[in-house]
């Protein structure tokens, strides 16, 4: 059977009550008989002492029964109970609640429990069922010196009447109680499930609305309990979902912003390719002169394709985790004095001075041969194409001093004296297609991939790439690679 979280609630408090009613009452009802027995039996002691006294004083002598029968008359109201004397063999020859003639039929009470007692002790006590009177009963018993030199026994007994009520009244007591409780119960169970239910009812409620989507919906739970905590948990996982989403859809928009740009790219230089053979195939391929001329420009154009569909390609290539590029040891040195001096023609051709910094310390660097040339060579291509004649490029590099390898970065930076880059281009240097002035970028035959490569190679060895410009200064372009060793390149 399924129980709802109100039922079951209510069921646990109602339980819990009960026992404690149950367990309080039998407590209650041990240690309230116990003290109210105690009680009456003392003071009926010191009643029976006098009764005893008094006996003892009449000088009984079993012969004067009628005396007997007086002095237990006498006695009685006096200490309101009821007074029986008996002979020293057992028989009660005086009882003041018993008529004379009915004294003889009196069965011996030497069998009786608390006259055997009182015979052997001194004193005797019991309480039981009276079979006479029909109702609890208390009797005590004590010995006495018949005026003969025997010993009789007086007793004394009283109905537990007083213990009785008590009882009574506890029961009443506890009935109140119980029911007062259950009434309590049954308000504070089901107040209480009914706050659960009404919490839950509204995590419910916001889990279906997140499970269909909708998760700008928040339980916005207060408190400290678990439902607020659970609340609080499904907020978070709203809010971690939604940031994956955005990020999800950010990423799909650059996708399509890469797509459109790519084919934006591409279409500029087909364009121009098959309006030349257009013009080629409409005559011009008569006149050799303009037969070159639209060749050249056939050429170049598709130059920049091929240009462009490879820089994409690496560009794929590196971001594709898939293939983790072949890592090994390179010579810093060696590397870029080639790199440098494949630029150095174009450089000089533009009356610009490229140089390696004085003093490097050889060191060999952990990267992919091909990558590092590729991180060298476009940014180097950029100093040199995006700076004026007489502009400084230097490229330099710095070993981290202390910490030891694998620890170790060698930080490399190509450095320019040229125009400078404005503070709020850098940002978004290393995007895809990004390009500050894209019509000059084009005229110089860039696509506004170069950088975005260039990142892109650096993080997949491990590094980091990051750009410092000052307008009408320079800029400086700097890159980490791991450090394998240093001062051994001459042995690689
Ligand atoms: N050293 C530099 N000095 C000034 N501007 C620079 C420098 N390097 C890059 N830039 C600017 O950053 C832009 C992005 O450079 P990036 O190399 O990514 O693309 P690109 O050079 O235009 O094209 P590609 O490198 O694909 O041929 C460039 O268009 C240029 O405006
Ligand atoms: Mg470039």
């Amino acid at each position: 059977m399924k129980l709802g979280i109100r039922t079951k609630l209510f069921v646990l408090s109602l339980s819990l009550i009960a026992l404690s009613l149950g367990i309080s009452y039998g407590y209650l009802r041990r240690t309230l008989d116990a003290n109210l027995t105690l009680r009456i039996e003392q003071d009926l002691q010191q009643r029976l002492r006098l009764v005893a006294y008094t006996a003892e004083r009449a000088q009984l002598v079993p012969s004067d029964p009628k005396r007997w029968q007086e002095t237990a008359r006498a006695l009685s109201p006096l200490c309101a109970a009821r007074v029986t004397l008996l002979r020293s063999d057992g028989r009660p020859l005086a009882d003041s609640d018993v008529e004379d003639d009915g004294l003889a039929g009196l069965p011996n009470h030497l069998g009786r429990p608390e006259i055997a007692e009182a015979q052997q002790r001194g004193y005797g006590r019991s309480t039981r069922q009276s079979a006479t009177l029909r109702r609890r009963m208390m009797y005590v018993a004590m010995p006495f010196r018949q005026a003969d030199g025997n010993i009789g026994v007086a007793r004394l007994a009283m109905p537990l009447l007083d213990v009785d009520q008590a009882m009574a009244q506890l029961h009443l007591v506890l009935l109140v109680a119980a029911v007062l409780g259950l009434g309590v119960a049954v308000l504070m169970s089901s107040a209480a499930a009914h706050l659960a239910a009404r919490s839950l009812q509204k995590l419910t409620d916001t889990a279906h609305r997140m499970a269909r989507g909708d998760l700008g919906t928040r339980a916005r739970s207060e408190g400290e309990d678990e439902l607020a905590v659970l609340g609080r948990d499904l907020d978070s996982l709203a809010d971690t979902l939604s940031r994956a989403l955005a990020e999800l859809s950010r990423l799909a928009s650059l996708r399509r912003e890469f797509v459109a740009n790519a084919s934006h790219e591409l279409r500029t230089p087909l364009a121009t390719l098959l309006s030349a053979v257009e013009t080629l195939r409409a005559g011009a391929a008569h006149d050799p002169a303009a037969t070159r001329t639209f060749l050249d420009i056939i050429y170049r154009q598709a130059d920049r394709m091929h240009a462009l569909v490879n820089d994409l390609l690496d560009l794929s290539r590196l971001e594709s985790k898939a293939s983790k590029l072949p890592l090994g040891p390179l010579p810093l040195l060696e590397v870029v004095r080639q790199v440098v001096a494949l630029s150095l023609p174009r450089a000089e051709d533009r009356k610009q001075r490229l140089t390696l910094a004085p003093q490097l310390p050889p060191c060999r660097v952990l990267a992919d041969r091909r990558s590092l040339e590729q991180v060298l060579t476009n940014l180097l291509d950029n100093a040199i194409k995006y700076c004026p004649a007489g502009t400084e490029i230097v490229v330099s590099w710095t070993v981290s001093p202390k910490s030891p390898p694998p620890g170790a970065e060698v930080t490399i930076s190509v450095a320019d004296t040229g125009p400078g880059i404005a503070a709020d281009h850098l940002p978004r240097l290393f995007e895809r297609f990004y390009r500050i002035d894209t019509g000059r970028s084009r005229a110089l035959g860039g696509t506004g991939l170069g950088l975005a490569i260039v990142r892109h190679a650096v993080e997949a060895m491990g590094g980091q790439v990051s750009v410092r410009s000052t307008i009408g200064q320079g800029t400086t372009f700097t890159f980490t690679l791991q450090l394998v060793e240093v001062g051994t390149e001459a042995a690689a």
